[in-house]
């Protein structure tokens, strides 16, 4: 389509307030309000390259939808620019167990011009619940709520997908010259699942950190605690300890010693062992730790007084646990471990109670959907979790949930066919997600579509060394991963590497271009915090 026909009808919209509900297939709206807003300020949201706060003038459409039958109440968030709309439409994601963020979100994508929407699929239960808590994927009955799982499988992207295009048309008189999704963990995995059972919705997809293989990889993230439980808990400067020295040893396999693990092979082949720092001790702050308040928020708790540890083989045991990932009581793999050099706040977090005794913080997400997606039971004691139980919640995950959660449903030949292009990349040091399973996935792919240079026509892989979930970690971070995206749908310049940036500790600017998968950087010379001393082979 030719962007200059949208543009030419800028300033010409249609009031925001004669903007009328459309009609959905499958789907009933309740209520659609449509009201001007002028010069709102607003902060920068965290996937938005912007950094000073921006002033916003947008139609803001609320639609209340449901789906007959459904007994559901799913709020649509349509923000179209006033002014300088770019002809494209942005569609946000979610993370965690929510399928979006609404208003939150939709700030820095409208501020660079498009039209943009996020949804919440119905899982705050009508603004009453906070989705990450999972109580919405059972009904009042402890049965199963087909309904509100299917959204955020896939069904609210559709729906959402359809009323900005209406509304678009609606209100400037076209549709999006281009449509794209952007979205991140399960945002990330939504992409997939939208690519493959809505191949026309979107002409990209910048899916990150894709929360694919979730049956096994949410279960996989509560390895951690049931391990601790059935061991010990150590305390966390003992594990950011081990982080430290998982780097110092595989850092430097990767050719050259920069702090950062860079070869994707080391995965599964870092010969770290824990045993190397039984006995030696560790200065600890006490009450001194990094909390996950939430999905892709931290906070720090204040250190107080500095206490001498002496690292212990249980720890080691703990540690190597872990990394290696759960297994069954007979040693079968069951799932991947935490990633070489990735953080263990995230998945593996132990925390002082008000005794001083260490206990697990596990990831709120995992014990969510032990509770509410396998065992069905919001009273499910999961402290008491013992490596038996955890079997069988492995086992019930991903024998029972694929229906909606497996990746069976990721079959992405019509996207391909449509000439949609999927864009991913990972942190190595991904701390909620080991990227082994986005490996696993691309290496069925090449399979289905024989070979990598049929999968790279229209899917590309990225990963970021050192770089960790989202947007976290120390590795550098893709500038601008959406610009590279636009290219490769508008203009055919498929992206061979992606730019990417971040600000050491030591206020140090470092700067890689990613390489497209299965490249590796290697490193020629000149100074290591610098993009040109590293090619792509
Ligand atoms: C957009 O409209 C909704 C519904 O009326 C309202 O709750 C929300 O605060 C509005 N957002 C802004 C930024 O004005
Ligand atoms: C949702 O909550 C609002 C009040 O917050 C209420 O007016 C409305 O009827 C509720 N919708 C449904 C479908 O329960
Ligand atoms: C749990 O503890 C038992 C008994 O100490 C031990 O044999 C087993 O290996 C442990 N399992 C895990 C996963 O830590
Ligand atoms: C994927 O979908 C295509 C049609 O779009 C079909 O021909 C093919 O058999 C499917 N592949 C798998 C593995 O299901």
């Amino acid at each position: 389509m030719d962007l200059g026909a949208s543009q030419d009808i800028l300033g010409g919209h249609t009031p925001c307030a004669s903007l009328v509900a459309p009609v959905i297939a499958g789907a009933e709206i309740l209520s659609l309000s449509a009201v001007e807003v002028e010069s709102i300020s607003s902060r920068a949201d965290p996937l938005s390259t912007a950094i000073e706060p921006f002033y916003l003038n947008f139609c803001n459409v609320s639609v209340v939808l449901t789906h007959p039958g459904a007994s559901d109440t799913v709020f649509v968030d349509v923000w179209l620019p006033t002014s300088d709309w770019n002809g494209r439409y942005q569609a946000m994601g979610g993370g965690g167990l929510a399928a979006g963020y609404g208003g939150l979100m939709l700030a820095g994508p409208l501020s660079e011009g498009y039209l943009t929407s996020s949804t919440d699929g119905g899982l705050t239960l009508n603004n009453t619940v906070d989705p990450q808590s999972g109580k919405w994927a059972l009904n009042e009955d402890g049965t199963s709520n087909d309904d509100l799982q299917l959204n955020l499988a896939w069904r609210s992207i559709h729906d959402m997908v359809l009323l900005s295009k209406d509304l678009s048309q609606q209100f400037y008189g076209v549709e999006p010259s281009y449509s794209y999704w952007h979205g991140c963990s399960q945002g990330g995995r939504q992409g997939y699942a939208a690519a493959a059972q809505y191949p026309e919705d979107f002409d990209g997809i910048l899916a990150i950190a894709p929360a694919i293989y979730i049956p096994e990889l949410v279960v996989a993230d509560f390895w951690p605690p049931v391990v601790m439980q059935n061991n010990t808990v150590p305390p966390f400067c003992v594990l950011e300890e081990y982080q430290r020295a998982i780097i110092a040893k595989c850092d430097p396999l990767d050719g050259v010693t920069d702090g950062l693990i860079s070869d994707h092979d080391l995965l599964e082949s870092c010969p770290f062992d824990p045993d190397t720092l039984v006995g030696h001790t560790v200065s600890c702050n006490s009450a001194c730790a990094t909390l996950d308040i939430g999905i892709l928020m931290e906070m720090d708790v204040p250190c107080e007084g500095l206490k001498e540890l002496t690292i212990t083989t249980e720890h080691a045991t703990v540690v190597r646990e872990i990394l290696q990932g759960p297994r069954t009581s007979n040693g079968k793999p069951l799932w991947y471990g935490l990633a070489p050099g990735a953080a263990f706040f995230a998945v593996a977090n132990t925390i002082e109670d008000e005794d001083g005794n260490w206990i697990p913080s596990p990831f709120i997400v995992a014990k969510s959907w032990l509770k509410y997606f396998v065992f069905k039971h919001p009273d499910y004691e999961t402290t008491k979790m013992s490596t038996a139980d955890y079997e069988k919640a492995f086992d019930i995950s991903t024998s029972q949930l694929g229906e909606l959660w497996g990746n069976q449903h990721l079959n992405l030949t019509a996207f391909k066919d449509a000439g949609g292009k999927l864009l991913t990349w990972m942190g190595l040091a991904d701390e909620y997600i080991p990227p082994n399973g986005m490996l696993r996935f691309r290496e069925n792919l090449e399979k289905q579509f024989g070979g990598a240079e049929a999968v790279d026509e229209f899917q590309r892989l990225f990963f970021a060394p050192g770089a960790g979930h989202c947007s976290g970690g120390h590795g550098p971070l893709p500038v601008d991963p959406l610009i590279a995206l636009r290219g490769w749908v508008e203009n055919g310049t498929a992206p061979e590497t992606l730019p990417a940036m971040t600000i050491s500790p030591e206020n140090v600017k470092v700067s890689r271009n990613l390489c497209r998968y299965p490249k590796k950087l290697i490193y020629n010379e000149g100074p290591v915090a610098l993009a040109s001393s590293f090619s792509c082979a």
